[in-house]
């Protein structure tokens, strides 16, 4: 028998990103440590499985029936919005997050309403069928129509698929399955996605709209979610501290909606419960009129988030004053009271100052310069900035307040959370959507800025 030719390739689990040989750090998403070697075909045995399937039809445009707009709504109104107003028949998504932050809670729930009407099948491949049964009683679920199946084979799982046809599929996780095509181990990058071009091309053929979990892998041997965000319809992120119990669900990247909707949860004793006013709880965490705190606008990526910024201006006690910062630049934060004390009369160089954001986030983007300053100034001024406010700008040498990227998306945000007021540069207002509720004042120098946050 001739021997099948096979070649190492080394891909990174974080991204994807494939090469021929070993490297310590990946040149495409900059993560060290992460490649692992994998062995594919080559030459004539490695012909594509779908090259070597039954030809699609060519159909005309106009021949073809729409059911786009057929979507399915799951009943957790927040899920619903992120997807884009319901599940559309034969989507594909990409639920993503860290271990333990509530994935598999969030699509037992979702599949759990799902269930009570049309048949759904949740393919859990970590749990055993016993322990998301205990799972389905601590959160209250009944659903006559929900099946589970304990298995992490690929193949046998499409059998299963195809045997029952649900109306609904989840498969948790696409990291625990393996298919018998692909020689490396489950959870490596060829595994991962070979799985779910499989599963995907299920769910395009059947209509049979289907949820994939990945979990976010801090270490390189196990691919992470990153590297299917191209090939599936819907990306959405499960995002939140541990130690919190409030959890946000973000797409980003989305075929049948917007990118910019968010969704807010707590975990509760009983599951994930939906949150309806984000902006309370959000106001919630910050100290009552504490001068010094502001709220910022800040672009992770392609997505939006508010955040508190802390400053504190002390007197200092001895001859060299302290500069400290957390989450930002402190090159950025001396730069800025030195144009603070130039071009805003606000002396500040011989105060000790510390700026700190909020909840352990890195801000590293220019629009934080003028939520900086005015935080400084509150702080030094000892007034509070009214609660409802959110700043953006960034800031140059000359105290001018220069325009920033996707302002758009971060008023909207503001708004969604339930901000009033947005003090934002000048030159972002022209041709910008005011989305409803919020208030738009605009400045051109970071003298207009303090006016506006302090004149009264
Ligand atoms: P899980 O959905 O298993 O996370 P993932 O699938 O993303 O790994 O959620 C696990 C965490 O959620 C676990 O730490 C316990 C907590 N939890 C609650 O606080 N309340 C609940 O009702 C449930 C089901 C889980
Ligand atoms: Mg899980």
């Amino acid at each position: 028998m001739a021997q099948r030719k096979t070649k190492s390739v080394y891909n990174c689990s974080q991204c994807g990103y494939q090469s021929p040989k070993w490297l310590g750090k990946c040149p495409d998403c900059q993560q060290w440590n992460s490649f692992n070697e994998e062995v594919v075909p080559t030459g004539k045995g490695a012909v594509h499985r779908s090259v070597t399937q039954s030809a699609a039809a060519v159909q005309r445009l106009d021949d073809i029936k729409s059911d786009v707009e057929q979507r399915r709504q799951c009943g957790i109104t927040e899920l619903d919005r992120v997807l884009g107003g319901g599940i559309v028949p034969g989507s594909f998504t990409l639920i993503g997050g860290d271990p333990g932050i509530g994935k598999s809670t969030l699509l037992l729930q979702a599949v759990a309403e799902l269930g009570s009407g049309a048949k759904a099948l949740y393919v859990t491949a970590e749990e055993s069928c016993l322990q998301v049964k205990l799972r389905a009683q601590r959160l209250n679920v009944e659903a006559e129509q929900l099946f589970l199946l304990a298995e992490t084979a690929l193949d046998l799982i499409l059998d299963k698929v195809k045997e029952l046809s649900p109306a609904f599929l989840v498969i948790d996780s696409i990291q625990t399955i393996f298919t018998s095509q692909v020689e490396s181990a489950p959870g490596s990058v060829s595994q991962v996605r070979d799985c779910a071009s499989q599963l995907m091309q299920l769910a395009k053929q059947s209509g049979v709209p289907t949820f994939i979990v990945g979990h976010v892998t801090k270490d390189g041997s196990i691919a992470g979610p990153r590297v299917l965000e191209h090939m599936v319809d819907t990306v959405l992120y499960f995002e939140g501290d541990p130690g919190h119990p409030y959890r946000i669900l973000r797409a980003v990247k989305n075929r049948f909606g917007s990118t910019n909707e968010i969704g807010v949860f707590e975990m509760g004793e009983r599951g994930l419960i939906e949150v309806k006013n984000p902006s309370e709880i959000f106001l919630a965490e910050r100290a009552e009129d504490s001068p010094g705190s502001v709220v910022i606008t800040s672009i992770e990526g392609s997505r939006p988030i508010l955040v508190e910024l802390q400053a504190l201006v002390s007197s200092a006690p001895y001859g060299t004053a302290r500069r400290t910062a957390m989450g930002i630049d402190h090159n950025r934060v001396s730069l800025l009271v030195a144009v603070m004390e130039k071009k805003a009369g606000l002396s500040l160089l011989s105060n000790d100052i510390f700026v700190n954001v909020a909840g352990g986030v890195k801000i590293d983007e220019p629009a934080a310069d003028l939520g900086i300053m005015a935080a400084l100034a509150a702080s030094h001024l000892n007034r509070c900035i009214p609660r409802r406010t959110v700043v953006f700008g960034e800031v140059g040498l000359a105290g001018e307040v220069r325009a920033v990227s996707r302002p758009e998306l971060r008023v909207q945000e503001a708004a969604r959370l339930g901000f009033e007021r947005c003090i934002l540069p000048a030159g972002n207002v022209k041709n910008l959507q005011v989305p409803a509720g919020l208030t738009l004042a605009a400045v051109r120098n970071v003298q207009e800025a303090l006016d506006l946050l302090f004149d009264d």
